[in-house]
């Protein structure tokens, strides 16, 4: 409705968004908007004074929201929404302390992070980034019996750790390559697994069962660091490791030993510690570990979504009506 500029509520917008999300938020006429207009982060000091004031914030997964930032905004602060489904950047305890409401974005990024992990599972058990890189350097000579035999699905075991929405919908693309067995572990029994034949077994089994591990859980205290050096020693040396959720799941120190030993036959990680992960990390030396640059959700169509469903979300928090997805604190 109308307002007179002196009423219009404050937004900060952590980076550059898709242009969806932004037509938006000004065809809503109801708030004057502070961008951090690059495709780089925005500095801790700049988001401490961006922030000042804010009614609203939309931020992305590498921007720590913890107390210090909300007190940085002060008592306007109505919402925070992020441009992501992932919330473990967020301080949920003392934004829920202090009122706030918290938007993200759950469904819109499913088919794409799934089609993405799917993508590296195979990448990394056929071995591509290696084969490229061998018709690129004069490596390849000839066709070869014994030459970058790497490991198929087709009758495999398949363990995912977190059969979320992301989880069900990885599994739901992995079975009509073969799969013979898809366990999955998790707090819950799912009911919604019946769909993928999915066995519900605890982590043990799922580990030392399984010829793929793919994790799509979320980041919680009980998952920072669980798939650590107990973890990849009860794996199948020919098992193949993935991660498309968050890089604290896996201690990266463990995963190296467990690669470059032959422990475990290779693994795929779209999610790392820190990210960007240094270029001279020693995971970066292995023939067998691939590395995205976290590209889960990656497609035009699916950012432009995001972005317009996380402004929807700040929109509604701004106003006090309903968010399109509103976090459960
Ligand atoms: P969901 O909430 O639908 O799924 C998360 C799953 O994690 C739940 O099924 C939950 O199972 C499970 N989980 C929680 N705790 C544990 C545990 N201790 N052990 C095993 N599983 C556990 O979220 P989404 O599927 O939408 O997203 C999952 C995660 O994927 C996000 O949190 C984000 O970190 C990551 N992500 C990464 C992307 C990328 O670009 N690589 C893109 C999008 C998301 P239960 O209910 O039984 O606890
Ligand atoms: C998320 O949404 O949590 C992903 O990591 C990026 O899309």
């Amino acid at each position: 409705g109308m307002q007179s500029a002196g009423k219009l509520m404050k937004v900060f917008i952590t980076r550059r968004i898709p242009q969806e999300g932004l037509k938006i938020l000004s065809a809503a006429g109801v708030c004057e908007v502070s961008q951090w207009d690059s495709d780089e982060p925005v500095s801790r000091a700049d988001l401490l004074k961006g922030i000042q004031g804010a009614h609203g914030l939309l931020c992305l997964l590498s921007d720590k929201i913890d107390a210090e930032v909300l007190e940085a905004a002060g008592p306007n602060l109505k919402v925070i929404s992020t441009l992501s489904v992932g919330f473990d950047h967020l301080a949920i305890d003392e934004i829920k302390k202090r009122g706030i409401r918290v938007g993200y974005t759950p469904d819109v990024l499913t088919d794409a992070t799934a089609e993405l992990t799917v993508a590296l599972l195979l990448a990394t058990a056929r071995r591509l980034p290696e084969g490229v890189e061998e018709v690129k350097n004069g490596g390849w000579s000839s066709w070869k019996p014994l030459w970058l035999c790497g490991y198929g699905l087709s009758g495999s075991t398949v363990g995912v750790i977190g059969l979320g929405r992301i989880g069900m919908a990885i599994a739901q693309r992995l079975m009509p390559f073969g799969v013979k067995r898809l366990l999955y572990s998790g707090r819950t029994a799912k009911p919604h697994a019946a769909e993928v034949n999915g066995e519900f077994v605890p982590l043990d089994t799922l580990v030392s069962e399984s010829d793929f591990i793919v994790v799509s859980c979320s980041l919680t205290p009980e998952t920072q660091g669980m798939c650590d050096k107990s973890f990849f020693s009860k794996m199948k040396p020919t098992a193949v490791f993935i991660n498309t959720s968050r890089g604290a799941v896996v201690n990266q120190e463990h995963l190296y030993e467990a690669l470059s030993s032959g422990q475990i036959a290779a693994a795929g990680l779209d999610v790392t510690t820190p990210e960007p992960l240094p270029t001279n990390h020693q995971l970066l030396t292995l023939k067998n570990c691939v590395v995205l640059p976290h590209i889960g959700s990656a497609t035009y169509s699916t950012r432009g979504v995001m972005s317009a469903l996380a402004v929807q979300n700040l929109l509604g928090g701004l106003q006090g009506t309903d968010m399109p997805s509103e976090l459960t604190l």
